[in-house]
């Protein structure tokens, strides 16, 4: 990244983004690519029945005719998701720095498939966690546990030297401080591969009304464990921005895209006033404080936010 630039914030494809990189350009990487690519599928389904002038020949000689019975539409998510990832893992196991790592977000449906995708890009051997992110938020159907965790996979480029600052990582309070005496008590625990956390508060602060925003809490933990202050941290998944905010926050320099032109609003709000910014593919302004205070938004949308 050019000198005097924290953080660079692009309207892109990912794919084609992270080929535009050089190697090893970046120290840490944090993803939370969506499930759905939206494609959809069509399969026919056939029924064979006996027919003398059938097409198929079966068992015993008979022959059978096809009848499709229906065409089914469907979105042919999960095959279809692993074809979308593979190319740009390929590109971040890339782009990592000799002692880089990746923090890898997903949906507990998925987080088995994309293990195995993940192992055979960096090496089995390259796999230092899976971080459960426990909530409790949301409806609990009756008909088994409810799911209310994410998973977190972390991967390091090189499993024998990569960052990991033990002493950054804010402590977290003991479960029964009685139990280790007031000066362990005081220091607290560091946290283990469970991380309790609430989901971004409904009306707090820190929502920004992008549908699927993480924690600032995840990120910042994952920024001081992972990266260095003055690294460069990459999210091509970017979405609102968590990643930026908690490398602003953490005096960390960052890149994210995303491809979705909302997203890029939401960042430009998001990062209203910060300095040394650069915005590529997308003009910020109209979405900052001083087209608002020229009266190009409503009065009331600006004292929301
Ligand atoms: C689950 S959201 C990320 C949310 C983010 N972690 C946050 O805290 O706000 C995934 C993002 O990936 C973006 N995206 C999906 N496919 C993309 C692609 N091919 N290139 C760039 N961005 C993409 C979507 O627009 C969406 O904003």
């Amino acid at each position: 990244m050019e000198a005097g630039v924290i953080g660079k914030v692009c309207l892109a494809e990912n794919l084609e983004f992270l080929r535009s990189l050089p190697a090893e350009s970046v120290d840490l990487i944090y993803i939370d690519p969506p499930f759905n690519t939206g494609k959809v599928q069509q399969r026919t389904q056939i029924k064979t029945v006996r027919s003398a002038k059938g097409d198929r020949l079966g068992f015993q000689g008979r022959r059978y005719k096809s009848i499709v019975v229906g065409t089914k539409r469907f979105s042919d998510l999960f095959d279809d998701y692993l074809a979308f990832l593979e190319p740009r893992l390929i590109e971040a196991y890339r782009v990592l720095s000799a002692e880089g790592c990746l923090y890898f977000h997903v949906d507990y449906r998925e987080v088995h498939y994309c293990k195995v995708l993940l192992d055979t890009i960096f090496g089995r051997e390259a796999f230092l966690n899976e971080i459960i992110w426990a909530y409790d938020y949301g409806g609990r159907p009756k008909n088994r546990w409810p799911p209310k965790h994410d998973n977190i996979l972390l991967y390091a480029k090189d499993p024998s030297h990569y960052v990991f600052n033990t002493e950054e990582i804010e402590r977290i309070p003991y479960m029964a401080p009685g139990l280790v005496g007031p000066k362990k008590a005081a220091r607290g625990k560091l946290p283990t591969d469970t991380w309790w956390h609430t989901i971004v508060p409904t009306n707090g602060r820190e929502k920004t009304g992008y549908p699927t925003q993480k924690p600032l809490g995840i990120l910042r933990r994952i920024l001081q464990a992972s990266s260095r202050p003055g690294s460069v941290v990459l999210d091509f998944f970017a979405g609102s921005g968590t990643t930026g905010a908690a490398a602003l926050e953490l005096g960390r320099r960052f890149i994210l895209v995303d491809n979705n032109p909302e997203a890029l609003a939401v960042m430009a709000r998001r990062f209203d006033g910060e300095e040394g910014i650069e915005w590529v593919g997308f003009d910020p302004k109209p979405h900052q404080a001083e087209v608002r205070q020229r009266g190009l938004f409503s009065k009331k949308r600006v004292e929301k936010e």
